[in-house]
């Protein structure tokens, strides 16, 4: 049994909880009349449940049933498991309410619990999912006595992987009204261990750059305000004890599976003990809740790892490939695309769509990807939006024409919405002007030309969805890509009480997962990929709706290495949307080998984003050979462990990371000579993730080597001649 509870342990622990996952224990524990929830352990994977010792609660200050003069300091220093703030823990709290009568002091202290087999659903939320037989959950309820406020704090382990999943859900028990300032949905009370935080931090173009910092004392926190996950900052955080690596050293990490503003802070207290929060960020966030009235907070998703990032990384992709992607394409190659952004923007017509898709599908490509500018007046990016009706200058003979003809090339169809949105010279928002979110009076921002709507309405969300489903219903569309090209600001809605319009944030994002739950829900055959001016809402509960996310504006192959390898540390290879695009590259103006493009494309979903027609003919001959090595390696690349051997963000001159079956008789690595270095001849790399005891040929040479050798005594790379050179080294068990 993977959760365990037991009771009347002494006279101050009154009960506690044991979580086991694979290879590790999460243990809370009941403490005291009061019953208060204390943080005891979290870590590698116990056989005893006697550890309330570590709490420190036979130190001063004592429990308050034995010292209440002092309760303040044990309230400031208990490793809490849901703090709640006001009381005398002045350590960031995870729960903040405003009752009637102005009053925010709150107490959350253990009522009941139950056991239940399997993982309930999140109401209205994504959330990972297991069989009753591979996970457990455990819901544990507490109360504040004072106003009958409740949360109950869900857990659930998981039997085949090293994760558990978080989430609160608030009940007001009350007789009356209060407003809910704060959820956090999940925190950690631990002793400092000298923790690094590793984040993900970036940019557009530049998205989930690797960041390590110490943890000092003081807060540190990674957060978004700006109404979805974001380019600059990922709801991501570990700890790692000092001189982790991606073999060694304690790793804790939590990942957010929403996909709005949301902070996680790491603060180091007076004693020296870390508390690390994660949830919806506070900053204009106020939920109203009459009595008898719940609040489902998001889920948070938890690793342990005693074996360094490496063994984290491998959780996550295990994790998200089995409890959270869904769907038609869950575990299915995903066809080979080419998108026509970059090789028309909005410069296309059917001749020019169809003629790319002639030559594409003759190269063995199999599905065109129409972006933006087919619809209503969208000659630029600055109008249009809202208006979801073919624009039949371009598209001559319509939307179906244009499908039935690239199917008839053996190729699928799929296309660009950004339903979100609604551009000021646009038929939609001269008919309905108070549809964007605004202040109500005041003219909103503008971000690209363009304002978002008020998803919020009924009304608005009914109409956008019925706009994309007729278009998905007007011909054989397989593929949509699902864009949002701006952020939230000017918060405002002309539909929601004064009272509420700080709800508009949480409720935004609920409507985007209710757009995209009807769409998959009535077009289930589709393959969706998210996608927010490149990658600002590339996480896990946009995964849950789309297998695949567009991974970042940028293309250019020496830039992806980073932006891949930050993605690639939390996220499975066969989520990150990755293409060949045409150089100089268009964000950078770097030129980098055909080969290597395809080379570094394949440590994703793989596909073309350039005029097929007009490249230079070295490389179109080319593309049949990426085509069959796309073909030949993705089920392996889908599917395998990854491992990281050298970032080249870290040495600056070269990059290698590999996957390996799960049963170790096949892996691939790829080696990126970013940088040529003069006067060297090779590098040696040392593979890892190999069984040790078997034999591997590596596909092109004759000799046969050991697991063991080419993990400890390594491999020689020799020199490429050049800069931005690639090169796959394929083994197979011999
Ligand atoms: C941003 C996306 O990331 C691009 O790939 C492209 O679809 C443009 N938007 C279109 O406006």
């Amino acid at each position: 049994m993977a959760i365990q509870y037991y009771q009347n342990l002494s006279d101050d622990v009154k009960g506690i909880f044991k979580l086991d996952t694979p290879n590790t224990s999460y243990v809370i524990g009941v403490v005291d009349e009061e019953k208060f929830l204390g943080h005891i352990y979290y870590g590698q994977r116990l056989n005893d449940y006697h550890l309330a010792h570590v709490l420190r609660i036979q130190e001063g200050p004592f429990v308050p049933s034995k010292n209440n003069r002092d309760r303040v300091s044990f309230l400031d220093s208990f490793p809490m498991e849901y703090p709640a703030g006001g009381l005398g823990d002045y350590r960031e709290s995870c729960i903040g309410i405003e009752t009637k009568g102005g009053n925010m002091g709150l107490a959350l202290n253990y009522v009941s619990h139950k056991i239940i087999p399997g993982k309930p659903e999140l109401c209205g939320l994504p959330s990972s999912f297991g069989k009753e037989d591979a996970c457990n959950s455990l819901e544990i309820l507490c109360e504040d006595p004072h106003t009958g406020f409740r949360a109950a704090l869900l857990y659930t382990v998981f039997e085949d992987v090293d994760m558990i999943t978080r989430s609160v859900r608030l009940i007001n028990d009350g007789k009356e009204e209060l407003f809910v300032t704060k959820v956090f949905s999940s925190c950690l009370d631990m002793d400092n261990h000298d923790f690094e935080a590793i984040s993900l931090h970036g940019s557009w173009a530049r998205e989930r750059h690797i960041q390590k910092v110490p943890v000092s004392h003081g807060k540190l926190s990674i957060e978004s305000i700006r109404g979805e996950s974001s380019h600059q900052d990922h709801p991501f955080m570990a700890l790692a004890s000092k001189g982790t690596d991606q073999e060694h050293g304690e790793v804790y990490a939590m990942h957010f599976v929403y996909s709005g503003n949301f902070k996680v802070s790491a603060q180091s207290d007076q004693f020296d003990q870390i508390r690390m929060v994660m949830g919806i960020h506070p900053e204009g966030f106020k939920w109203k809740l009459m009595p008898g009235e719940e609040f489902q907070a998001p889920e948070v998703v938890m690793t342990y790892s005693s074996e360094g990032l490496g063994r984290m990384t491998r959780s996550f992709h295990d994790f998200y490939r089995n409890h959270l992607i869904r769907g038609e394409y869950k575990d299915k190659k995903r066809p080979i695309l080419i998108n026509n952004w970059e090789a028309t923007y909005f410069e296309f017509d059917t001749d020019k769509l169809i003629a790319i898709a002639k030559q594409a599908s003759e190269l063995g490509i199999e599905m065109l990807v129409m972006d933006d500018g087919w619809f209503g007046n969208r000659c630029d990016d600055n109008r249009a939006l809202g208006d979801w009706t073919v624009n039949e200058e371009k598209l001559r003979g319509g939307l179906k024409y244009l499908v039935d003809e690239v199917n008839k090339l053996g190729m699928k169809f799929g296309i660009w919405f950004e339903p979100e949105m609604i551009s000021p010279d646009s038929d939609l928002c001269r008919a309905h002007p108070d549809w964007a979110i605004a202040i109500p009076g005041k003219e909103g921002s503008l971000c690209r030309n363009q304002y978002v709507l008020d998803l919020t309405r009924r009304e608005v969300l009914d109409h956008t969805y019925e706009s994309v489903a007729k278009i998905l219903r007007s011909a054989n569309i397989e593929y949509v890509k699902w864009d949002m090209n701006r952020q939230l600001s000017d918060i405002g809605s002309a539909f929601l009480p004064p009272e509420q319009m700080g709800e508009l944030y949480h409720r935004y994002v609920l409507a985007v997962y209710e757009l995209q739950r009807r769409m998959m829900e009535e077009f289930p055959y589709l393959l969706l990929e998210n996608c927010s001016g490149g990658g600002a809402r590339f996480d896990p509960g946009m995964l849950y709706y789309s297998p695949q996310i567009w991974c970042s504006d940028d293309t250019d192959a020496i830039e992806r290495l980073i932006i891949q390898e930050g993605t690639a540390m939390i996220y499975p290879l066969s989520t990150i949307g990755a293409h060949v695009s045409d150089c100089p590259n268009h964000t950078v103006g770097r030129t980098t080998p055909f080969k290597t493009r395809g080379h570094v494309a394949l440590a994703g979903t793989f596909g073309y984003e350039l005029d097929v027609t007009k490249i230079p003919e070295e490389d179109r001959e080319m593309i049949p050979e990426q085509v069959a090595m796309y073909h030949k390696y993705n089920d392996l690349v889908r599917e395998g462990d990854y491992y990281r051997l050298a970032s080249y963000h870290e040495n600056h001159f070269y990059d290698c990371y590999g996957v390996v079956s799960k049963d170790q008789k096949e892996a691939l690595y790829t080696f990126v000579q970013v940088l040529n270095r003069p006067n060297h001849h090779s590098r040696r790399i040392y593979f890892k993730g190999l069984d040790p005891d078997k034999r591997y040929r590596i596909e092109g040479e004759e000799e046969v080597y050991s697991g063991d050798v080419l993990m400890k005594a390594g491999y020689l790379i020799r020199n490429m001649w050049g800069d931005y050179k690639s090169r796959l080294i394929h083994l197979m068990e011999a």
